[in-house]
C-alpha cells in the first residue's frame, strides 16, 4: 500500500520542490521503495530527476497533469512503491476539486514555510482551511538561520498547524545539490544530512502511523 506525502504552500519559493527531493532521497537512502511526482508546470521536480546521475538511488518519477491527478489516488496504479512524494505549484486554488481529493488521500501534508511573520502571516489562511477540511498539516521551517529567535513565529502557527521539530537551514548547498540531480543526502558526510534525515524521521513516523491505522481498519 503506497503513503502519499503531499507538500503544498500557496506561496512559491518557500521548499516545496526542494522538501520533496530531499525527503525522496533520505527515503532512498533508508531502503524505502521511494517516487516522486510532479503537479506543477513548472517541473522543477521533474527537471531535477531527469539530471539525477545513476549512481545514486533511483527515484521512479511520473509527470502529472491536473485533469489526470486521479491517477495519484489510485492505489493499484501505485502499488510498486511503498512512498511517493507529491510536489504542487502555488496555484492550487486554480485545481480546487483535485485539490481537495489529493488532500483527502494525502497521510501526511507538508507546508513549508520561511521563519518569517510575514510568511507564517501568510501561511495561516491555507492552514485554517486545510484544519477546516479535517487536514491538520504540518509546518516544516525552512531557511531557518543560525542564532536567529524564531520561537515567537513557531508559537503564532502552532495556532493553526503542528510544526516539525527539526528544521531545514539556509544552505546554498540545496541549490548545488539540485543542480547536479542530488539531495544533500546523496553528499557524502553533508553536515545538512541531519537535518533532512530528521524531516524523514518524522515524517514517517507519521505516514508509518497511519499505514498501522489503514491496515487495522
Ligand atoms: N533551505 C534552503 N536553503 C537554501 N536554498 C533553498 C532552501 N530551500 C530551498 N532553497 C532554494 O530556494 C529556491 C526555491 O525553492 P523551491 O523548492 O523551488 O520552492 P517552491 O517549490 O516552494 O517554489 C530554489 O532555488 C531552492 O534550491
Ligand atoms: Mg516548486
Amino acid at each position: 500500500m503506497v503513503l502519499r506525502v503531499l507538500m503544498t504552500s500557496p506561496k512559491g519559493g518557500v521548499g516545496k520542490s526542494m522538501m520533496a527531493r530531499n525527503l525522496a532521497v533520505a527515503a532512498a537512502w533508508d531502503g524505502i521503495k521511494v517516487a516522486t511526482a510532479d503537479l506543477d508546470p513548472q517541473a522543477t521536480l521533474t527537471i531535477w530527476s531527469r539530471r539525477r546521475p545513476k549512481d545514486v538511488p533511483q527515484i521512479p518519477h511520473y509527470r502529472v497533469v491536473w485533469d489526470e491527478a486521479d491517477a495519484l489516488l489510485d492505489d493499484q496504479e501505485l502499488s510498486l512503491h511503498d512512498v511517493i512524494m507529491i510536489d504542487t505549484p502555488p496555484s492550487i486554488e486554480t485545481q480546487p476539486r483535485a485539490f481537495s481529493e489529493l488532500l483527502a488521500a494525502a497521510d501526511v501534508t507538508l507546508v513549508p514555510c520561511r521563519p518569517t511573520f510575514d510568511d507564517a502571516e501568510s501561511a495561516a489562511p491555507f492552514l485554517r482551511h486545510l484544519r477546516d477540511e479535517g487536514k491538520r498539516a504540518v509546518v516544516v521551517l525552512n531557511f531557518v538561520k543560525p542564532r536567529v529567535n524564531i520561537n515567537a513565529v513557531k508559537s503564532y502557527l502552532l495556532e493553526y498547524g503542528d510544526i516539525c521539530p527539526v528544521e531545514v537551514a539556509d544552505r546554498t548547498d540545496y541549490a548545488r545539490a539540485a543542480a547536479k540531480g542530488l539531495g544533500l543526502i546523496d553528499v557524502p558526510n553533508h553536515v545538512g544530512a541531519d537535518e533532512i534525515g530528521g524531516v524523514w524521521k518524522f515524517v514517517k513516523g507519521q505516514i508509518w502511523r497511519k499505514r498501522r491505522g489503514k491496515t487495522k481498519g
